[in-house]
């Protein structure tokens, strides 16, 4: 939860609001997006990192809102995409404290970064070494850049968000040699500017030594690139992935703590391998947004099911599910949730949320407890749906993507309206007005 929830008789209080009053307002379902907790955990990793760049990873969720928060606590900014590269651009964020990432950027997309004065953009493969060498070939164009490169640790969380084995999509690989190579290129080309190595090992992680483990491998190239072609680089990113508490079982680690482990592992590599600290920077987004919001259910169907052996599993549909979180269908991720309209003494009873999309993948929560007199009109909550739930939303069997409203000290504030159908037709250009 984040840290304004609380419940007040029962009925559950965000940023000073009750969620009935939001829902009478506002409609369900609904992110509710608490301002000061978002602002909150931004700040404690800036102080935290004080001595660093902390790059918020818009992946996990942005509007133009956020990125004005974003840049008002003092972080930068990682976007990934032309698409997050126009919301920052709109929010006004200063671009040279924006990071580019992706994996086949068009040159379309590289071009208008460089126009941009973007003041990072990631490499991820020789072909994009070579386009960008060629806009910046154009006379007065340069650009700054960190080339991506693959740890070979394997973390520990899901198959889909690791990404620092050498299987997998991103990076140039430290053991083949590429990452070496990729060094040399942009180092040879004119107007590509190294800053460092960049490495993310994946997300929803916990265990700190995946960090440490791609801390030393990237600093051994970072030394080599000093020995054989005699050039520190400044900079060194470890990418984002700090896990969160989705139930009571997760326990992460907090910014200081974090930071004061990577600093220790830092200092310790490369006194032991006699090169210049780089200056650090990561890229969370997850631990920071994440615990910021909840989203907001109704209540429409309850259901009795009998299982196999004669126990009964009790179906709670609400009206939304996989459109706005499809986490649970893509990842098994775990999820909890809470009655938040009214008090309830009922005996709490074994219960599955799931959405309203056809399919019975379409789970919210797989299991809670939840009071025996649930009824639809009920609200539920879910917390911990900032990241990666709006970010990942879909029309999925023509659902509208709710709104995000951002709630503080008493007031809501839409900052991303619900979808109409309007919105839903508009590229289909058969559609007659209604
Ligand atoms: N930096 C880079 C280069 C990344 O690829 C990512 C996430 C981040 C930073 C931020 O990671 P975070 O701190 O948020 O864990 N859709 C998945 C997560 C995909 C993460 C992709 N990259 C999920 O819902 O769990």
């Amino acid at each position: 939860w984040s840290t304004t929830a609380r419940k007040v008789e029962g009925r559950l209080e965000v940023g000073g609001v009750l969620l009935t009053d939001l829902v009478a307002e506002h409609g369900s379902p609904a992110y509710v997006l608490d301002e000061a907790d978002f602002r909150g955990r931004a700040r404690a990793f800036r102080d935290a990192f004080a001595a660093y760049d902390v790059f918020y990873a818009g992946k996990a969720f942005l509007c133009t809102t956020t990125a004005r928060w974003v840049a008002e606590e003092g972080l930068c900014l990682d976007v990934c995409s032309g698409g997050e590269l126009t919301v920052a651009e709109r929010a006004g964020f200063d671009m040279s404290r924006v990071g580019f990432h992706g994996n086949n950027k068009t040159p379309a997309e590289l071009r208008r970064a460089v126009e941009l004065g973007v003041g990072r953009i990631i490499v991820d493969s020789f072909v994009e070494i070579e386009r960008l060498a060629a806009i910046v070939a154009e006379p007065g164009a340069t650009t700054r850049v960190m080339v991506r490169v693959t740890a070979g640790v394997e973390a520990h969380t899901h198959e889909y968000i690791a990404t620092a084995h050498e299987d997998q999509k991103f990076g140039f690989s430290i053991t083949s040699g590429d990452a070496f190579e990729a060094v040399r290129r942009v180092q040879d080309a004119p107007g590509l500017e190294l800053l460092g190595l960049h490495s993310h090992i994946g997300s929803q992680i916990f265990d700190s030594s995946g960090f440490e483990v791609a801390a030393r491998r990237v600093l051994a190239l970072h030394a080599r690139v000093s020995e054989e072609l005699g050039v520190t680089l400044p900079e060194m990113d470890l990418g984002g992935g700090f896990g969160i508490a989705y139930t009571t079982q997760d326990d992460p680690a907090d910014p200081s703590q974090l930071a004061t482990e990577m600093t220790k592992i830092v200092e310790h590599e490369c006194r032991a391998l006699g090169i210049p600290q780089p200056r650090l920077s990561i890229e969370p987004g997850r631990a920071i947004v994440g615990p910021s919001m909840c989203t907001v259910y109704e209540v429409g169907t309850v259901k009795d099911v009998e299982l196999d052996g004669g126990a009964r599993r009790t179906y709670v549909s609400v009206d939304g599910g996989m459109s706005d979180n499809i986490r649970t269908a893509l990842y098994d991720a775990d999820y909890s949730c809470t009655l938040a309209s009214r008090a309830s003494d009922a005996p709490p009873k074994l219960s599955r949320v799931v959405g309203m999309h056809c399919e019975a993948g379409d789970i919210v929560v797989k299991d809670e407890f939840l009071p025996s007199d649930l009824a639809p009109g009920d609200l539920l909550a879910v917390p911990g749906t900032g990241a990666y739930c709006r970010s990942m939303a879909s029309n999925y069997n023509h659902a509208l993507r709710p709104p995000v409203v951002a709630v503080r000290d008493g007031a809501t504030r839409v900052v991303v309206r619900r979808e109409t159908v309007d919105d839903l037709l508009a590229t289909d250009v058969g559609a007659v007005s209604g």
